[in-house]
């Protein structure tokens, strides 16, 4: 993990500077939230993917450090409309945009995080614009697809596995998948290249969200930085859920039914019955086997780069720990 450090580093450095002429822009009110959203960290997964694969193919990292900020820009707008959408209240341990200035901030302020992270995609070398430009717009539309699957399924009863993992695959995984391709291509990687490093990002995302289910169900919220039980309350159709749904039969099924149902409800009882539920039938366990399962596949896709096993070892590296993580 020393390198990811190191690429972090160096990120964030440039994201500093960034952060330092968002200052100088007008109306204040317009900026502060992302400059406060910037500052809030965050694990900066996107962007030290995107320098790794560039870095299996070149090192003169400034080439590449547009498109991640741009990336990291665009993920951090996701997340400003996505605390909306989800009622959050906490992020990173801080207190959620809409909440500590207005619903209306987090969404011009998050309108104008996603038209700044153009911004910086202009920024990148000629060689490649287009191809990056085309992907990131590409990838762009279907998170927003993504979320509405996302949304709609907290009102469906028919969900199905195959169709959590379509929806997750689009909300969450193509992000990762698309950082890893454009680092690859900014870095002159061959087209073969930059497609099994997408397919090895969009495994590994889809690894990514199967593991935030579970943290938003089991994770502590000082290490997560989120409140635990959204999911939950929402009625989201997490692996989790859609499993227990599956495996559930008598009392417990008709339990599980009725919290699903109730209007008006405890949200902290709600969240305590229904990991009950989740214990009770050992859903934990059959995530967890799902997870490795794309993860897997993930690992099979780096596996067939076409670079010298050492300049895989970073990624490698950063994937494995990543499926450790709580937060
Ligand atoms: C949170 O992403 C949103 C998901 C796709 C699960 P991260 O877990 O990468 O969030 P930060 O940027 O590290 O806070
Ligand atoms: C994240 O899904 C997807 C995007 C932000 C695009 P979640 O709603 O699970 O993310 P968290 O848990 O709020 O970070
Ligand atoms: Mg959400
Ligand atoms: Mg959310
Ligand atoms: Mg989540």
């Amino acid at each position: 993990m020393q390198h990811y450090h190191h690429l972090l580093a160096l990120f964030n450095a440039k994201l500093e500077e960034e952060i330092e002429s968002l200052k100088k822009r007008e109306p204040v009110n317009l900026y502060e939230p992302v400059i406060y959203t910037l500052n809030m960290g965050g694990k900066r997964i996107r962007p030290v993917l995107l320098l790794m694969a560039y870095e299996m193919y070149q090192n003169r990292f400034e080439e590449a450090l547009p498109a991640a900020l741009a990336i990291e820009m665009f993920h951090n707008f996701t997340l400003l409309h996505d605390d909306i959408m989800d009622k959050a209240d906490l992020r990173r341990n801080f207190q959620t945009v809409h909440l500590k200035y207005s619903g209306e901030s987090a969404i011009l302020s998050g309108d104008a995080m996603s038209i700044l992270s153009y911004e910086y995609l202009l920024k990148c070398p000629a060689t490649h614009a287009s191809e990056v430009f085309t992907l990131f717009t590409e990838t762009a539309l279907k998170i927003c697809e993504g979320q509405q699957f996302d949304m709609d399924f907290e009102n469906l009863h028919d969900v199905s596995v195959a169709d959590y993992l379509k929806m997750i695959g689009l909300k969450t995984a193509i992000l990762l998948a698309c950082s890893l391709k454009a680092g690859a291509l900014i870095g002159g990687a061959s087209d073969k290249d930059a497609q099994l490093l997408y397919d090895f990002g969009y495994h590994l995302g889809l690894a990514f969200q199967l593991q935030d289910d579970l943290l938003d169900a089991y994770g502590t919220t000082n290490e997560f930085g989120k409140n635990i039980g959204g999911d939950i309350v929402a009625n989201k159709k997490t692996f989790l859920l859609l499993k227990s749904l599956e495996l559930a039969s008598g009392n417990i099924e008709t339990e599980l039914k009725a919290l699903l149902s109730a209007k008006s409800f405890d949200k902290n009882e709600k969240i305590r019955a229904v990991k009950n539920i989740y214990d009770q039938l050992d859903v934990v366990r059959l995530s967890e086997n799902e997870m490795e399962s794309c993860y897997a596949k993930a690992i099979k896709n780096l596996d067939k780069v076409a670079v010298d096993e050492c300049k895989k070892r970073h990624l490698y590296s950063v994937a494995s720990q990543l499926m450790k993580r709580n937060s």
